[in-house]
């Protein structure tokens, strides 16, 4: 949210200005206010707020498991509404969101997948579109979030199922929109398996704490997080949570087959605590197969969002017959958070027209089912079918036909 507010302010100061924050949490609020610069009115109550102020657009970016009654409520009142993603969290919340979409076709309603924006994904589309290795058959996806990062999540909200799903949702539904995205296609059919390896009850020494703050081993622990007290100026939250909980009941590692409507097939994995971060796509098509790698180096011990990571990215198409891969250059638009991605995504997002690479709230949907239904398999222990209903009111159908 604070990259949103900073190019509101400034990019699009022109058109668009913050006119009111709303947050259940009034002290991080407050800290929120602070970071970004800004002075408006704040509220803990929605319908206050948008009774008061009457915004024309409302930016959702809460923990994600509340995002479906912030849309559905926006929607219902006829305004205009980007989520963050995951879009939302299960298939109830898909099809709440479906239902209050189809009361209120005509509402402006997308989700901020930024991944899709990522210059070697961009780059990746293009290629695609140009047919440099023909029609894709299958594909590889392999997501690692380093030490730092991936620790990240378990320090906060989101290492708790019932406030985000798991990182199938919350970090996957990117790369799932991604997917999506780079293939024209839509998963129906999901098989998984995942595991908790790294952190909650695997701990290597024989504590747990609730917070660092307040924890009697933080002088020992080797994992000692001092958070951004400036910003979670908060009386009810902390985002240091001990990564050591046993009540953490998400997976840090999991892996899914996904059967796509047009048919290709898809080998996807996830490991939240690896030695580097990033991503390695591989495509295989019917002419060459393409390996896009995007990764960020860092020996800062905060997040990999921070544009000081050390990027290394290439795409190259290997061939059969050929020992001499080709070599493509990434193109770059924009500079700034996520490789340049918010850049873009802002861009089409605050355009006066924006364009159909924007990702839809149907798009949003299309990638949690993924993810909802990765988590049901790893459950259940069962192949898992997209629901006929939600990609009906997706505006999708399990085989996809020659006309889409
Ligand atoms: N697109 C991206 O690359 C990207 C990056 C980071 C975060 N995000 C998304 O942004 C969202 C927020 O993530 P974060 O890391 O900033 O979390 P955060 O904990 O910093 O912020 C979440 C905020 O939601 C508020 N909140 C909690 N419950 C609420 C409720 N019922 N009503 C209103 N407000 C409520 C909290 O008080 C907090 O201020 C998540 O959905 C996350 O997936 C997206």
């Amino acid at each position: 949210m604070l990259a949103f507010a900073s190019a509101l302010k400034t990019r699009f100061a022109a058109n668009y200005s913050i006119a009111a924050l709303m947050d259940t949490d009034a002290g991080k609020m407050r800290g929120f206010a602070r970071k970004a610069g800004i002075t408006v009115p704040m509220y803990t109550d929605f319908d206050r707020m948008c009774d008061e102020i009457s915004p024309d657009l409302i930016l959702v970016g809460t923990a994600d498991v509340f995002h479906a009654d912030y849309i559905i409520r926006a929607l219902d009142r006829k305004i205009a509404v980007v989520s963050e993603k995951p879009l939302c969290i299960n298939f109830e919340q898909c099809r709440a969101i479906l239902d209050a979409k189809q009361r209120n076709p005509e509402v402006f309603a997308v989700t901020s997948h930024n991944s899709r924006y990522r210059p070697v994904a961009r780059t990746v589309k293009k290629m695609l579109e140009q047919g440099v290795i023909g029609r894709v058959i299958s594909a590889e996806y392999r997501e690692t979030l380093d030490r730092v990062h991936g620790k990240s999540y378990f320090r906060r909200w989101n290492s708790r199922r019932k406030f985000s799903n798991g990182l199938e949702l919350h970090k996957s539904s990117h790369h799932f929109d991604k997917l999506n995205y780079l293939l024209n296609s839509y998963a129906v059919e999901v098989t998984a398996s995942g595991v908790l390896l790294n952190y909650g009850a695997n701990a290597p020494h024989s504590y747990e704490g609730k917070n660092c703050h307040s924890c009697q081993h933080r002088d020992v622990c080797p994992d000692f997080f001092q958070f951004d007290a400036e910003l979670f100026n908060s009386e009810i939250y902390a985002p240091d949570q001990c990564i050591w909980s046993p009540e953490i009941d998400i997976e840090d590692n999991f892996s899914a087959g996904i059967r796509f409507a047009n048919g290709v097939y898809v080998n996807y994995s996830l490991c939240a605590a690896a030695d580097y971060e990033g991503e390695v796509i591989q495509l295989q098509g019917e002419s060459g197969r393409l390996e896009a790698v995007q990764l960020a180096f860092s020996n800062r011990q905060d997040d990999l969002h921070s544009i000081q990571a050390v990027p290394l990215e290439n795409i190259r198409i290997y061939r059969c017959g050929s020992a001499q891969p080709e070599d493509f250059p990434v193109e770059h638009v924009g500079l700034g958070f996520h490789g340049g991605a918010d850049y873009t995504l802002f861009t089409d997002l605050f355009s006066e027209n924006p364009p159909p690479s924007l990702p839809t709230l149907e798009d949003g949907i299309l990638a949690v089912s993924t993810g909802a239904a990765a988590v049901q398999s790893i459950r259940t222990g069962k192949k898992v079918l997209i629901p006929e209903d939600i990609l009906r009111m997706a505006g999708k159908h399990r085989f996809r036909t020659d006309a889409e």
